[in-house]
């Protein structure tokens, strides 16, 4: 045959296939989610999440030491907290000297070169398991905005580089970025989660942290799965209102939205590859029914040539000490 294309020329031996990668992962593209609970000496494996654990906080010191060994300098931190702590209100959440507030103090003076990213959002702390306040069943949007300025503010001075609002109440990353700056927190930056989607897929994480909704979904403030131009309109707003990062999330199922994103902002694009899709491959690896270890490089390396360039995993440690 007279071909004068031959792409497999391309990919002819290992060494030309590397020269030829357009896409290279590397441990400084991932942020670790960590869970922390209260207790001493606590290490707890999430059920539905096989090599994620609980970690009391002296144990998630050291685990934070393991991953900045492998060069993971990235992490994002979730409270487990009993029943007894939560209220209507998250009153908790801004509680200075509470689980998770102290988790991070704890976290920059033992670790002052580690970014750690705080979550901003009612869920862990609500006695109703939604991301804002219930009233009558209905979530309230303004009232919320108040205490997750308070959130934030109480994060940064625990000493957060990073702040997340993951709750999807409109108008967050203004006051947010305005409660900060009010209190001369102007270098804490917003990642806001911006196209957060009502997915089946943060079931293992609810196991974990014990915070699924107690009536009803979150249908009413994140976003129907079925929309992509909608994802442009927080990202507008988003941008507007001062985020520092724009995400995405899930990560595998919204591959367009997260390309969507890269193609029209100029902000950096995060991923959050979600419990789900950590359980999925984790589960199918373990039944010998695929390769676990490739196939979490695999979508590792699809959702950064997808446009994200930080992408928050479980996988990192993992995925850190392969590469
Ligand atoms: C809630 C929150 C969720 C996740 C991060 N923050 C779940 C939810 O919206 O119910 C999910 C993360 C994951 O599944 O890994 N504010």
């Amino acid at each position: 045959m007279n071909l004068i294309r031959r792409p497999r020329r391309s990919r002819q031996s290992a060494a030309i296939r590397d020269m030829v990668q357009e896409t290279r992962l590397s441990v400084h593209d991932f942020i670790l989610p960590l869970f922390v609970m209260e207790g001493h000496n606590i290490r707890s494996e999430v059920k539905s999440m096989p090599g994620i654990h609980r970690f009391s906080t002296d144990l998630l010191l050291e685990e934070v030491g393991e991953c900045v060994d492998l060069g993971v300098m990235t992490f994002a931190l979730f409270p487990n907290l009993p029943e007894a702590k939560k209220d209507k209100y998250a009153t908790e959440s801004h509680n200075p000297d509470g689980l998770y507030l102290q988790t991070v103090r704890a976290i920059k003076d033992r670790f002052p070169d580690v970014v750690v990213m705080t979550d901003i959002a009612m869920d862990p702390y609500s006695s109703d398991g939604h991301d804002g306040i219930v009233e009558n069943g209905k979530i309230l949007n303004d009232p919320t905005l108040e205490v997750l300025g308070k959130m934030a503010v109480a994060q940064a001075q625990a000493g957060a580089d990073i702040v997340g609002p993951s709750d999807m109440m409109d108008g967050r990353i203004g006051h947010i970025r305005q409660m900060l700056d009010e209190s001369n927190f102007h270098d804490v930056a917003i990642m806001a989660y911006t196209a957060k989607y009502a997915s089946a897929f943060y079931g293992p994480f609810r196991d974990a942290l014990d915070s699924a909704p107690k009536f009803g979904d979150k249908k009413t403030y994140q976003m129907n799965p079925a929309n992509s131009r909608e994802a442009l309109i927080e990202a507008q707003l988003d941008f507007a209102e001062g985020a520092d990062f724009l995400m995405v999330k899930p990560a595998l199922p919204y591959l367009d939205i997260v390309k969507l994103l890269h193609d029209t902002y100029n902000l950096p694009i995060a991923a959050y590859n979600v419990s789900g899709e950590y359980a999925m491959i984790k589960a199918a690896g373990q039944l010998g029914w695929l390769d676990g270890e490739r196939a979490m490089m695999e979508s590792l390396m699809a959702i950064k040539r997808a446009g994200a360039s930080v992408i928050l995993t479980y996988f990192a440690k993992e995925a850190a000490s392969l590469l």
